[in-house]
């Protein structure tokens, strides 16, 4: 389903360096916080809750990845998108967004309506939420499917059902952090 336009952000979101500002212990936030991961343009767009994902420095440039598999309906707008963003919201809101974020498919629902989030334009294509406390804006550079010949470790093929999932590494081109949280 389309879902609601995205709009400017407000004035509390202001740019940050994701080297020197990025705030927290990055492990433990990927694993408990969660995030949306956004693809798509203002007009048509989605977005989904990831809890795998990756940060580090690679090729020389600062990287976030994430993994998205074939079924989800974001995996259409990664795929297609030069762009996506990882947004992490407060305590406050992290049961209501994910909720639905994550149990609810964007063919379906409007996502942003029911987590009752607003989406925003940084503009050429990068959404985030008005309601998000950080957003790390990622320019896709690489992907990748997972191969099962490659699982090392009998565990990881049992998470799967032949769905493997497609990998994007992004570089990190912005970071904003919104003030007011
Ligand atoms: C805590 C949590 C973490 C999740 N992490 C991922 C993930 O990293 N990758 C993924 O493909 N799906 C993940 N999901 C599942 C998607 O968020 C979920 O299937 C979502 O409804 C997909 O929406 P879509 O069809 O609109 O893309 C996660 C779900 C939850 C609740």
């Amino acid at each position: 389903m389309k879902q609601k336009a995205a709009i400017n952000p407000s004035a509390n979101w202001q740019e940050r360096s994701i080297a020197t500002d990025f705030e927290g212990n990055i492990v433990a936030k990927i694993a408990q916080e969660w995030a949306l991961i956004t693809a798509g343009t203002s007009e048509d767009y989605n977005t989904m809750t990831a809890s795998w994902a990756l940060m580090g420095y690679l090729w020389q440039k600062e990287v976030a990845v994430c993994f998205v598999r074939p079924q989800r309906h974001t995996r259409t707008y990664a795929d297609k998108s030069d762009f996506f963003t990882i947004t992490y919201f407060d305590k406050s809101d992290k049961t209501r967004v994910h909720k639905v974020c994550g149990n609810q498919s964007g063919r379906d629902i409007d996502k942003a309506e029911l987590a009752k989030i607003t989406p925003i334009t940084f503009g050429g294509g990068i959404i985030g939420f008005e309601e998000a406390k950080e957003t790390i804006v990622c320019k896709k550079i690489y992907f990748d499917d997972f191969d099962p010949k490659h699982f090392l470790d009998g565990a990881i093929g049992e998470l799967y059902e032949g769905d493997y999932h497609r990998f994007y590494i992004g570089e990190i081109v912005k970071y904003y952090k919104n003030s007011s949280k």
